[in-house]
C-alpha cells in the first residue's frame, strides 16, 4: 500500500538541480569539505575546510558558527526565510555506535529574536552527512516550488527535487521518503530525513525533526531540534525535507558489525602473563593487606613498578579485595596518574588548566611535542618518555606549569623548554 503511494509521489518528482560527487574517506573524523546548497539560484557547491578552520572552530558547533558568519553580510535581513540553516557534525559525529552520539548541530537566525541560534539533535543525519564526505551543510535561499534535497552517497549525487505530493507531517514524510530512497528493507536504516512538520506553519517555535529508521519496530523515529523557529525558516524555504542516503552504516541497535565500529572499539587491555609479574603484583596487594580500602595505593605501587595497570593487575586486585573489576577500571581510567598502556620511564605533564591555558600552555605543549617527537598522550618508541596534557596541577599561581616525574616547574617559557629538559636530562639532543 505504502509502496504504491510512494511510487506515485516519486513519479511527480523532477530534478531541479543536480551535482555529482565522490565520497571521501574521513581523516581523524574530518572529511575536510562542506556542502552549500542555494535554493534560489539552485547552485550546489562543495568547498574545502581548512586546517585553520578546524583549529579555530573546533567541532560541530564551531563549524556552524563559522559558516553562519560567512553567510551573514550587510544586506542580510534578519527575519528573512532565505537566511541559511547550517548543519554540521563534529569529528565525533562520525560515530553512530552509541545511542545519543553522532549528533547533528544546527544554526540559523531566529525569526523570533533575529539573532543566531543553535541546537543539537540525534537521529543520525549528522553522521550520514559526515560519511557522505561532508563536515557541514549550508542550505540557503528559497525554492520557488516545494522541494526536497537528496544527498545520495551511494550513487554520488546531490539533487534538489521538486516534491509536490509529499505530506509535510514529519512522521509521514520521514517514512515515505525512507521508503522512496532505500534500496530495500534492510537499507532503510541507511536513510535519514530532516523535515519541519506541519506545526511549523502555525507555531513560531517550529522545530526540525530528524528521523532514523527503527528496524525493530519498522517505523521512522524522530528526534526534535531547533529552538527559536528553525522549522519555520526551513518550511518557508519551500523545503519539505532533506534526505541523506548512505550505506553500510548501521546504528547502535545494529545486528551486524558496522564499518565505523573499529573507530570506537575499545583498545585491548594489556595482560601480564609472566609468573614474576604476577608474584610482584600479588606482593604489592598483600603489602596493603588485601584491604579494599587501599586499592588506590595498590594501583599507585603497580603503576610505579610496571608503568601501567594491566588487565591481570585489575583481576588480581579484584580477586583479593573483592572490589568489582568495573570499580577498579573506573579508578584506573579516571586518574591521570594511572594508565592502562605502558608509560615511559620519565613522565612529562603539561598543565592545560584554565590559568595555564591563558598563560600560553598550548605553545609549551607544542614545543614539548616538537622536542620529544611525540604527541600528547604518546610514549616514545624506546619507552623512555611519556608526554601528557593534564588539567590543573594545583600550582596556578606559578602558571604555566609542567611536571617532570615528581618535580613541579612553574613560570615556564617556551624559549626555556630546551634547556629545562636538558637540565632534567630528559632529552640530550635538542639542538
Ligand atoms: S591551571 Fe595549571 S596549575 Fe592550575
Amino acid at each position: 500500500m505504502i509502496a504504491e503511494k510512494v511510487r506515485a509521489m516519486a513519479a511527480k518528482h523532477h530534478v531541479l538541480a543536480e551535482k555529482e560527487f565522490s565520497v571521501v574517506e574521513l581523516d581523524k573524523g574530518y572529511s575536510n569539505r562542506y556542502l552549500r546548497i542555494d535554493l534560489t539560484s539552485k547552485e550546489i557547491t562543495i568547498h574545502p575546510v581548512s586546517q585553520q578552520m578546524k583549529d579555530l572552530w573546533v567541532g560541530g558547533k564551531g563549524f556552524d558558527l563559522w559558516l553562519m558568519f560567512k553567510e551573514i553580510n550587510p544586506s542580510t535581513k534578519w527575519d528573512s526565510s532565505e537566511n541559511p540553516i547550517c548543519f554540521s557534525s563534529g569529528p565525533l559525529g562520525g560515530t553512530t555506535s552509541f545511542p545519543g552520539s553522532g549528533k547533528t548541530l544546527l544554526t540559523s537566525i531566529s525569526p523570533l529574536t533575529n539573532i543566531p541560534i543553535d541546537s543539537n539533535v540525534g537521529g543520525y543525519f549528522g553522521p550520514y552527512l559526515k560519511f557522505s564526505g561532508f563536515d557541514a551543510l549550508v542550505v540557503t535561499g528559497k525554492c520557488e516550488e516545494e522541494s526536497v534535497i537528496v544527498i545520495d552517497a551511494v550513487n554520488g549525487s546531490i539533487r534538489i527535487e521538486s516534491a509536490p505530493e509529499e505530506d509535510v507531517d514529519s512522521h509521514v514524510i520521514a517514512e515515505d521518503l525512507t521508503f522512496m530512497y532505500a534500496d530495500d528493507t534492510t537499507d532503510m536504516r541507511n536513510v535519514a530525513v530532516v523535515s519541519s512538520g506541519s506545526a511549523a506553519k502555525h507555531c513560531r517555535i517550529g522545530l526540525l525533526n530528524f528521523s532514523f529508521w527503527d528496524w525493530r519496530r519498522g517505523v521512522a523515529r524522530l528526534k526534535q531540534a531547533g529552538r527559536g523557529g528553525i522549522g519555520m525558516i526551513f518550511m518557508d524555504k519551500n523545503l519539505k525535507a532533506i534526505v541523506a542516503k548512505n550505506k553500510d552504516i548501521t546504528p547502535a541497535w545494529r545486528v551486524e558489525e558496522s564499518k565505523v565500529e573499529h573507530l570506537v572499539r575499545p583498545k585491548a587491555i594489556n595482560e601480564q602473563t609472566s609468573p614474576q609479574a604476577m608474584i610482584a603484583i600479588d606482593n604489592i596487594i598483600h603489602k596493603w593487606k588485601d584491604d579494599k580500602e587501599y586499592v588506590i595505593e595498590m594501583m599507585q605501587d603497580i603503576q610505579d613498578e610496571f608503568k601501567f595497570i594491566s588487565k591481570t593487575a585489575i583481576e588480581r586486585i579484584s580477586h583479593y579485595t573483592k572490589r568489582s573489576k568495573a570499580y577498579l577500571y573506573h579508578i584506573a581510567t579516571f586518574y591521570k596518574a594511572f594508565s592502562l598502556e605502558e608509560k615511559g620511564q620519565i613522565s612529562i605533564q603539561v598543565c592545560m588548566g584554565t590559568t595555564c591555558h591563558v598563560k600560553g600552555a598550548s605553545r609549551i605543549l607544542e614545543r614539548m611535542e616538537q622536542l620529544l617527537g611525540i604527541k600528547s598522550g604518546e610514549t616514545t618508541i624506546d619507552k623512555r618518555y611519556s608526554l601528557d596534557a593534564v588539567a590543573c596541577l594545583g600550582a596556578c599561581s606559578i602558571a604555566p606549569v609542567i611536571k617532570i616525574d615528581d618535580q613541579v616547574i612553574g613560570n615556564v617559557q617556551v624559549k626555556d623548554i630546551g634547556n629545562l629538559l636538558k637540565q632534567e636530562d630528559v632529552e640530550p639532543d635538542f639542538d
